[in-house]
């Protein structure tokens, strides 16, 4: 089961940031990995005017694609790629009618090549790297700002996805999530993507300049071999 948003944690970060910033707050509980949750948030936020969307949810799910549920594979793609689209051709329409708004999406380094024990996640965030980065051509025409977040390694909870052991064998260096953030916001307007932090873009442009395509997946997918479970493989 993909995990999904709890309505009191989202409560309580609401009530944080009304009482400490002055800002007025709208919480919905919806689980991005189903379909139905899109026109859930459109309805829950027809009266008021959304400036920046920022799409950040995701998860992946480490181990061999044969030994996946199909199903919960697609729930995965759902919350990875197609969540990204429909929120931002929901907002995206908004936007551009008022010809102001700024959208967010995040991807990550996993999106510069096929990462095997990893499929249906790298695949999913190519995907999300590339729909961000042909909107911030089309709509910045509308005056509607696009950035895609192609996050590295950070310090967030995803470091304890279920499969990954602690010792992974990849070469990580965890950034700061307050670091990644500045970066994403500072990319708005400026660049269709960002990625944060040196060791990040060494690796990526390592995956991307260097190697050929069938190289970067066999050496992501020997560092994946040696960091998942073994009952996942
Ligand atoms: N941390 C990294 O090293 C890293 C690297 C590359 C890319 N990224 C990307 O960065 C983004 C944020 O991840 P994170 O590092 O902050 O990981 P995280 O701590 O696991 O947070 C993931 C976020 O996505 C939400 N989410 C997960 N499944 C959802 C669902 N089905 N419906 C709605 N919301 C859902 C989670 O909500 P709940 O907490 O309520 O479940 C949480 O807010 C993700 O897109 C991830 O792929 C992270």
């Amino acid at each position: 089961m993909i995990s999904h948003p709890v309505k009191e944690v989202l409560d309580e970060l609401a009530q944080e940031l009304e009482t400490q910033y002055g800002v007025s707050t709208r919480t919905v509980r919806a689980d991005l990995s189903d379909p139905e949750s899109i026109p859930a948030i459109d309805r829950a936020t027809q009266d008021i005017e959304i400036g920046l969307l920022v799409s950040n949810a995701g998860t992946g799910s480490p181990g061999a694609f044969l030994k996946h549920d199909p199903d919960q594979e697609a729930r995965l793609v759902h919350l990875n790629a197609t969540a990204h689209m429909r929120l931002s051709h929901l907002f995206g329409n908004k936007m551009s009618q008022r010809s102001r708004g700024g959208i967010i999406l995040t991807s990550s380094i996993g999106a510069y090549q096929a990462m095997p024990y990893m499929a249906s996640y790298s695949a999913a965030k190519a995907y999300t790297l590339n729909l961000g980065e042909a909107l911030y051509v089309e709509l910045k025409r509308q005056g509607v700002d696009v950035t895609v977040l192609v996050a590295g390694a950070t310090d967030t909870p995803a470091k304890n996805w279920g499969g990954v052991k602690e010792a992974s064998g990849l070469p990580l260096m965890w950034m700061k999530p307050e670091d990644v953030v500045e970066a994403a916001l500072n990319s708005l307007g400026n660049a269709p993507s960002i990625t944060p932090g040196a060791m990040n873009k060494l690796m990526s442009n390592i995956s991307r300049r260097l190697l050929p395509r069938i190289g970067a997946a066999s050496i992501f997918g020997r560092l994946m071999q040696a960091s998942v479970e073994a009952d996942l493989l």
